[in-house]
């Protein structure tokens, strides 16, 4: 494996003698490819197919073939626009979900100045921002779980996110109840991303663009009284935004509000694979305790930042964690090759954020398998792993200004941080015996058994 990986360097194109062989990989069954088995689960999917063939490896997906890359090295091609492209790589229904034209789907100058409103409601000035109401909402939730004594954290971080994310960004003070019809929402959304793409009646398909076209319409209130009434919330700095004096449309802002909930909604997950970590781990549990103990109640980023532990801890988190398992789809704008394989020109592309952290041989860590956080301390070996070009991109390889990389990263940190600080600060926690495996079927990937936890 670890031969394969460095023969994967060498651009076998560039020898006219010796053309690059296509990717090895499957097509799947006739008419379908491999549809169903990304369907049942897209982490094994992505998973499986690395661990057999390596960091590129083909697939089809109805008539559409399809290239997964993972690993560090298949970065740099991935993100080269002249390679891949986004505009027109997803289906019309997929796009629509997203909603059309949203930042995922632009490429060029035109996914630049977007990328660079969107950032507006994310960027330093924002976070520093939504840190207080990260943290009163995160408290105050966590002392009714404490008062509880017993609770589903899956469903409840469910619900926490999401608060966090209707908050930040829109302002908004929801119910649970509320909350829990949108992740309903965003769970049939996330169903029918790789489904049957006809909307009959019962479908997830059918209850997504209905929800689709409820909570746009919300958003698009909150943008309209945002222009009346600007606040700190991110609807009103994306308001705000002028990118060489143009500025966003109200449906622009509502569609890429939308866009943020969906995706920051996901950040539930990692809070439960941390959970699960802690639990699993006593001796890290009390040095992390220790570590955020030493903080003040209040305090900023840039402390929260500075907790080596922590920011160890929440990169481990988010490298072990299943949130989704690879970038929106791009397709080949031309043929390219890419560690030693042609891509042919139309081939659906995607890299695989999660096969590129966790699969021996193609994710640059030792043991990918075990949650290691002192893997990421500095002064660990070689100043810690994950610090090589592309090596640590569980939400997309490049930067958030020029390329298509997550525009939640930094959000998604301080969310964390604020949650294990908190969490550690409080009362004392355990698992009770449950089914710990986790169900790869739905994005991000459930708990079987809820994760369920007790406070003492
Ligand atoms: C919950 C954990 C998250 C994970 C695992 C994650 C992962 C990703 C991935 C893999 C991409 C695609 C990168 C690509 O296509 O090359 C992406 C894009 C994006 N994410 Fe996240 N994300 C998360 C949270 C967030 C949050 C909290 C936000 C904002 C609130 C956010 C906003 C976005 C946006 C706007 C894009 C599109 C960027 C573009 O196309 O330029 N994500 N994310």
């Amino acid at each position: 494996m670890r031969q394969r990986k460095a023969q994967g360097h060498r651009d076998m194109a560039s020898d006219p003698l010796t053309p690059a062989p296509p990717p090895p990989g499957d097509r799947g069954l006739p008419v379908v490819g491999e549809a169903f088995a990304l369907l049942a689960d897209p982490f094994a999917f992505v998973r499986e197919r690395a661990a057999r063939h390596g960091p590129v490896v083909r697939s089809r997906l109805m008539s559409r073939d399809l290239v997964v890359l993972s690993g560090p090295q298949t970065a740099d091609a991935f993100l080269d626009e002249a390679n891949v492209r986004r505009s027109g790589a997803m289906p019309p229904h997929v796009a629509a979900l997203f909603g059309t034209g949203v930042v995922n789907q632009l490429d060029g100058v035109a996914h630049r100045a977007r990328k660079q409103h969107v950032m507006r409601a994310l960027d330093g000035a924002a976070l520093a921002h939504y840190l207080p109401q990260i943290r009163a909402l995160l408290r105050a939730r966590m002392a009714r779980w404490h008062a509880a004594g017993e609770v589903a954290l899956q469903d409840e971080t469910v619900l926490a996110t999401l608060e966090l994310v209707l908050a930040n960004f829109a302002g908004l003070s929801e119910s649970d109840a509320v909350c829990a019809r949108y992740a309903k929402g965003f769970a049939d959304v996330a169903g029918a991303l790789f489904g049957f793409p006809v909307a009959l009646p019962g479908t997830a398909l059918r209850r997504a663009q209905a929800f689709t076209r409820e909570l746009r319409g919300r958003l698009a209130a909150v943008v309209a009284e945002r222009r009346r009434h600007p606040t700190g919330d991110g609807a009103s700095r994306l308001v705000a935004s002028e990118v060489e004096g143009a500025r966003l449309t109200d449906e622009d802002i509502a569609k890429e509000l939308f866009h943020l909930a969906a995706a920051g909604g996901g950040i539930w997950a990692w809070c439960c694979r941390g959970v699960k970590a802690l639990a699993d781990d006593p001796a890290l549990r009390d040095r992390l305790t220790r570590a955020v103990n030493a903080l003040e109640p209040e305090a900023s980023g840039r402390a929260l930042g500075e907790v080596a532990l922590l920011d160890a801890f929440v990169r481990e988190v988010k490298r072990t964690g299943w949130v989704f398992p690879f970038t929106a789809f791009g397709v080949a704008a031309r043929t390219f090759t890419v560690a030693g394989h042609t891509v042919p020109k139309g081939w659906l592309v995607t890299w695989s954020t999660h096969a590129s952290h966790v699969v021996d041989g193609v994710a640059p860590y030792a043991s990918p398998g075990s949650f290691d956080p002192d893997r990421f301390l500095p002064g660990r070996g070689d100043g810690g792993e994950g610090r090589a070009p592309h090596a640590f991109a569980p939400q997309g390889p490049g930067s958030a200004l020029g390329t298509h990389r997550c525009a939640g990263v930094e959000y998604s940190t301080l969310v964390l941080q604020v949650f294990f600080t908190e969490l550690l600060r409080g009362a004392h926690f355990t698992l009770p015996p449950q089914d710990f495996r986790l169900d790869g079927s739905t994005l991000p990937a459930r708990y079987r058994g809820s994760m369920r936890v007790r406070f003492e």
